[in-house]
């Protein structure tokens, strides 16, 4: 999602000592006037060195490029280098499996979108078949998010005569869509009718597991037990797990509801406020209303964890790794086969989180359906000496700020989950330049994060710099990138350096120069390592500064590659007007990658008028005969290489 809500008076747990020591004026100035020669040799002489990982040794040589990079676009198209082949497969609106395809007009109602694909498609992962003993390169299902909705574009008039019927396709539109896809002579293809395609909607029965199963702040009117939850929402990045099953993530829940006039202080820690994001859900649907159901935004905030070969199982809500807003859900295996989870808090001032299971992933065991239920919950803390600590949140934890007791409020592990940022408060966490997708490199497994942007770092009531945000007003996000003790993902220590400082070298400001080798780029999002190793970088620049300002050299929204050893960047693809792109999978053989082009159109409000739906973008009927028209549409495309060799092995 482009924007994150921020409060700047929202009211932490526990004070950050090491924030507040760069909260002076004057070294917040040097601070950033130093981190902008992009070096990080002013930074180191500012008294925060730049941790260089590069340095230490054992870094694994990164692949080579091998494709031409391509010049940033406004173009309403998707653009791939040469020698690359772009086909469409699956955009908002085409049926899961054999029912119809939306009308032009988005004139159809709840009933037929449940059957159709959602809006917004984000993360995503292919699960290939076993086929001949061997997982298919060309039969599989895709797991898709559907993050939000453009309520303007999604009905034929918009939020116009607001209605019971919208809200349910509202609804309808969001989740995850599982579809099953082949390969074809005629390309990559839905396979209609599926008996294992499935929507998975704000309405779809969840499970909850995990240490706030039955929790008195999870029980409602309609679960007095505290055990179910009704659907998903806000999907944002996923993660995918050895044992075959889909991680969603859910990111920005909070805009869904109508808080009270004036919220408690745990609820303004989530950012709800009576106004939400303006879903207006609440309208006809009274749980998204806390002030009668003060306990549902607690239903919100998961990990949720979907067996994509069981159509009859009901999706489950992972509570062990703690509740915020989740943006990716990225499993690794530790030295001794404990499954490790790394997972961002996408807000300003937010959190880098990892939760490593307490028994260990075994291959075809049934125990791994339950892995992610018991386990540690750590929080990331980033020293100014290159050097980072995992912080437990376990009860009875504690720390100089406080401890995860009753006297601070948490009576039991389900509290320390549902309140897991108040948790982070007190174990004194690193407050990032809004962390979204983590990534490991397959060749030595470092994990990268992005930190997408964070425009208040720096600012008046808002905290200062340290040395992992190490921008003022950072416009532009950078990479943070670390080594596990050990290379062990289970340890409780690390390495740390920044991997790059995104920005534009042509700008007149130095403090939005950034330090990429290569061609530029702005807010790194989503982020992938192929198996060789290169990593793939792509962008969510808000709608409402692309191409303009700052950002008018840039173009739209990107997707690029990174050779991590040399850091030298490569512009892969270039998105349509107003899109996003967020969202990379590919299959074993590594000759598809499936990628999402989110929201094409969209406007600096995030909502459309429904008089003009093709005001900014007509992607993808402008550039994909086959395309349903009508309005902007957010889909799945497919990326070949022309010569049929991998794209990404
Ligand atoms: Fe949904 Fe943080 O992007
Ligand atoms: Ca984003
Ligand atoms: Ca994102």
């Amino acid at each position: 999602m482009t924007n994150a809500c921020f409060d700047p008076t929202t009211a932490r747990t526990a004070p950050h000592p090491a924030h507040d020591l760069l909260a002076d004026p004057f070294r917040r100035r040097l601070l950033s006037a130093a981190v902008l020669t992009a070096s990080g040799g002013a930074l180191a002489a500012a008294g925060i060195p730049l941790p260089s990982l590069a340095a230490s040794a054992g870094r694994a040589a990164g692949a080579i490029h091998d494709f031409t990079g391509i010049p940033a676009s406004t173009r309403d198209l998707v653009i791939v280098s040469e020698g690359y082949a772009v086909s469409l497969l699956y955009a908002w609106g085409d049926p899961i499996s054999d029912g119809p395809r939306a009308r032009a007009d988005a004139g159809d109602d709840a009933a037929a979108q449940m059957a159709q694909a959602g809006m917004h498609h984000d993360g995503l992962h292919f699960f290939p078949f076993v086929e001949n003993g061997k997982a298919s390169s060309t039969h599989g299902l895709l797991c898709i998010n559907h993050e939000y909705t453009d309520d303007g574009l999604l009905h034929d008039t918009g939020m116009q005569e607001w209605s019971a019927g919208k809200v349910a396709k509202s609804k309808a539109a969001h989740g995850v869509s599982v579809i099953e896809v082949r390969q074809t002579a005629d390309g990559w293809q839905l396979v209609r009718p599926s008996r294992l395609a499935r929507r998975i909607t704000a309405d779809t029965p969840c499970r909850i597991s995990g240490p706030a199963r039955g929790h008195a702040a999870m029980r409602t009117a309609a679960d007095r037990r505290g055990e179910v939850v009704l659907g998903t929402v806000n999907n944002c990045a996923m993660g995918s797990t050895p044992w075959g099953t889909y991680l969603t993530c859910e990111e920005n829940f909070n805009g869904y509801f109508k808080g009270p006039p004036t919220p408690g202080a745990d609820q303004k820690r989530y950012g709800l406020t009576e106004k939400g994001f303006g879903f207006r859900w609440h309208e006809h649907d009274e749980r998204f209303d806390v002030t009668r159901h003060p306990n549902e935004p607690n239903h919100f905030g998961w990990v949720v964890e979907i067996d994509p070969r069981n159509p009859e199982q009901a999706p489950v809500k992972r509570t062990a790794l703690g509740r915020f807003k989740h943006e990716a859900a990225t499993v690794t295996l530790a030295r001794d086969g404990r499954a490790v989870v790394y997972m961002g808090d996408d807000e300003r001032f937010e959190y880098v989180y990892k939760f490593v299971s307490r028994d260990r992933y075994r291959a075809g065991h049934p125990g791994n359906a339950n892995l992610l239920d018991d386990g540690t919950l750590y929080v990331a803390q980033f020293g100014a000496d290159g050097k980072g600590r995992w912080l437990p949140l376990r009860h009875g934890e504690a720390y100089s700020n406080g401890a995860l007791t009753a006297e601070y409020g948490f009576r039991d592990q389900g509290d320390v989950v549902i309140r897991c940022r108040q948790a982070a408060d007190i174990a004194g966490a690193t407050r990032m330049d809004r962390p979204e997708w983590v990534a490991v490199n397959p060749k030595n497994s470092e994990v990268y994060v992005t930190l997408t942007n964070n425009g208040k770092r720096g600012t008046p009531e808002a905290p200062g710099l340290d040395a992992a945000n190490p921008r003022a007003e950072n416009t532009f996000g950078h990479i943070v990138r670390w080594r596990e003790s050990g290379n062990d993902a289970a340890a409780t220590d690390f390495t740390w350096d920044i991997f790059a400082l995104a920005g534009d070298p042509q700008n007149a400001n130095p403090n939005t120069q950034g330090n990429i080798k290569g061609d530029a780029y702005g807010s790194p999002d989503g982020l992938w390592f192929d198996p060789s190793g290169r990593l793939w970088i792509q962008t969510d620049v808000s709608s409402s500064v692309l191409n303009k300002g700052d950002f008018a050299n840039l173009g739209n929204n990107q997707m690029l590659v990174a050779d991590v050893k040399s850091g030298e960047t490569r512009r892969f693809l270039t998105g349509p007007k107003g899109c996003e792109l967020t969202g990379i999978t590919t299959t074993p053989d590594g000759k598809t990658l499936f990628v999402n082009i989110q929201h094409p159109g969209e406007t600096a409000s995030e909502r459309s008028d429904p008089a003009h739906p093709n005001a900014i973008s007509a992607w993808p009927a402008n550039q994909f005969p086959e395309a349903l028209g009508g309005r902007p549409r957010s889909a799945t495309i497919v990326i070949t290489r022309t010569d049929g060799r991998p794209v990404a092995a």
